[in-house]
């Protein structure tokens, strides 16, 4: 059986992870969250009071720092367990703000290629069918109405336990998707070859079996 790579990409809430998650296990690949790399680095920068505008400072701030996402999908960075601190609003507000530095990028999929290298991994983000795996074997691209992300991401809020304000998720996801598809370089774009996947009526396991179909032609 032939090890090859899986690139889902999609704006904010798309499901992209959780489907990713499955994907990869039931292929026992590694799965990679790109947007976690991004996470890191902008929560580094904001408790560091370091001025997000500042580019340099942000680059040389990636240098000075480790960031490590182990098999259990637990985020550090310096040994210290962040993998709930990247997903506050704080961080989701400004993340979109240092991914659009064009020499973070650089470094980032300098990163996720080397990843990749040996395939057997399902890659999400917002650019890996387009520049970060541009020969992966098979390129997904999920989308779903801001109206259905937005309605996900406040139930799962709820679900947590955590007060949550659907017109301000809804809000919030339409302004980093613009920010997103508009930056310069490698902005969130359908890769010419990927295939569209229309979440919005359909369950994860779907999606998941979907995908899985695609990749079983590949292997
Ligand atoms: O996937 P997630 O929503 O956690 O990503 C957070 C942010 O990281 C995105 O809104 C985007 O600004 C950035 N990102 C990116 N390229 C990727 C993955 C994430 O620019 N491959």
């Amino acid at each position: 059986e032939k090890q090859i790579a899986i690139a889902i990409d999609g704006p904010a809430a798309a499901g992209k992870s959780t489907v990713a998650k499955i994907v990869a296990k039931k292929l026992g690949y590694i799965y990679i969250d790109t947007g976690a790399m991004y996470r890191s680095l902008t929560y580094s920068v904001l408790t560091n009071q370091i001025d997000i505008n500042n580019a340099d400072m942000v680059i040389q701030h990636l240098h000075d720092i480790v960031i490590d996402i182990n098999a259990n999908q637990q985020v550090l960075i310096d040994q210290k367990d962040v993998t709930e601190a990247i997903r506050t609003d704080e961080v989701s507000k400004n993340v979109s703000a240092i991914a659009s530095i064009p020499e973070v990028r650089q470094e980032m999929v300098k990163r996720q290629q080397k990843l990749a290298e040996r395939r057997a991994v399902v890659m999400d983000g917002r650019d890996i069918g387009t520049h970060v795996i541009p020969d992966a074997e098979v390129k997904v691209f999920l989308v779903a109405s801001v109206e259905e992300r937005a309605e996900r991401r406040h139930t799962e809020n709820l679900q947590k336990g955590f007060s949550s304000d659907l017109d301000q998720i809804k809000h919030d996801i339409e302004k980093r998707d613009k920010m997103d598809s508009e930056r310069k370089v490698s902005p969130l774009k359908k890769a010419a070859d990927a295939a569209e996947i229309d979440t919005t009526s359909l369950t994860i396991e779907e999606v998941a079996d979907r995908i899985l179909s695609l990749a079983n032609k590949k292997m």
